[in-house]
């Protein structure tokens, strides 16, 4: 195609979700529109039951939308598939009873995307892009929380996704490992470049990760706002500061919901 320099790589577009159970039908998010561009760290914020892991999902083609479409390279998405891999918030993600390596290459091997020596090489390589190197051979129980995400990272991202899907990856963990875990992350990005959307409810935890942050207002998810080029601030900590307000003011003072 010859637009494809300016095609977004994922275009959520109008998405209404909703949940039918025996007796009501819910309805998550309400024509939610946004695109994520190659490279991007788009972070989705909103408060809990605004939706943002039932909008990850649905990228993940795990929940189809009611309303809208959800486009991949322009292709819609209508099931899960290796170029969306996720990275959910519990530790019992991976499988117990293999290991580190093990847990990291068994995606390439489903979807037997190379031989088993190649996948076994290539998952290796992300191992030690987390620093996993020495516990590649080590059962996954054995891991502390936030080894057991890393291991998650390195399974996602050794598939090389067009989009690694995260929600919130590092909410379970203590401050000082989310925080480490946030810095790794990041490390990683600058290494690779690749394409990520995190979802979060933390502010301050948008602000660390994200290039763009889409806010959701609560139930139903609407989009609010969007704040981009958030990395120019680095690691100015006024500036971070000023604006954690001026997003909790996006977020919530204009509905009155919380008055400052
Ligand atoms: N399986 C389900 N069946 C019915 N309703 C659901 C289901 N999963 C989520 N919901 C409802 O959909 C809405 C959005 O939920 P969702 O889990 O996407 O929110 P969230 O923003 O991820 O919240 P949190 O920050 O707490 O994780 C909520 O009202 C929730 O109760
Ligand atoms: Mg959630």
């Amino acid at each position: 195609m010859t637009t494809a320099t300016t095609q977004a790589l994922l275009d959520v577009d109008r998405v209404t979700l909703r949940y039918k159970t025996p007796d009501a039908i819910i309805t998550a998010t309400d024509q939610v529109s946004f695109t994520v561009n190659a490279g991007d760290r788009f972070v989705l914020l909103g408060p809990s039951g605004c939706g943002k892991s039932t909008l990850l999902k649905a990228v993940g083609g795990y929940l189809m939308p009611e309303e809208g479409e959800i486009r991949i390279k322009g292709r819609r998405v209508e099931r899960p598939g290796a170029d969306r891999m996720m990275v959910f918030q519990e530790f019992d993600q991976l499988l117990p009873w293999k290991t580190v390596l093990e847990n990291v290459m068994f995606p390439l091997l489903v979807a037997r995307k190379m031989p088993r020596k190649e996948a076994q090489e290539r998952a290796r390589a992300y191992v030690e892009k987390v620093h996993l190197g020495k516990f590649a051979d080590s059962y996954t129980h054995l891991l502390s929380g936030g080894m057991k995400q890393r291991v998650a990272i390195a399974r996602g991202m050794c598939m090389e996704p067009d989009i690694l899907l995260m929600d919130e990856p590092f909410a379970a963990l203590d401050a000082l490992t989310r925080r480490q875990m946030q810095d790794e992350l990041l490390q990683l990005w600058d290494e690779t470049r690749f394409t990520v959307m995190f979802v979060t409810h933390s502010i301050a935890e948008a602000i660390r990760i994200g290039n763009r942050i889409l806010l959701l207002s609560p139930h139903p998810g609407e989009v609010k706002a969007e704040v981009s080029n958030v990395q120019a601030i680095g690691d100015d900590a006024a500036a971070a500061a000023g604006l954690e307000q001026e997003i909790h003011g996006l977020l919530f003072d204009q509905e009155g919901a919380h008055p400052a």
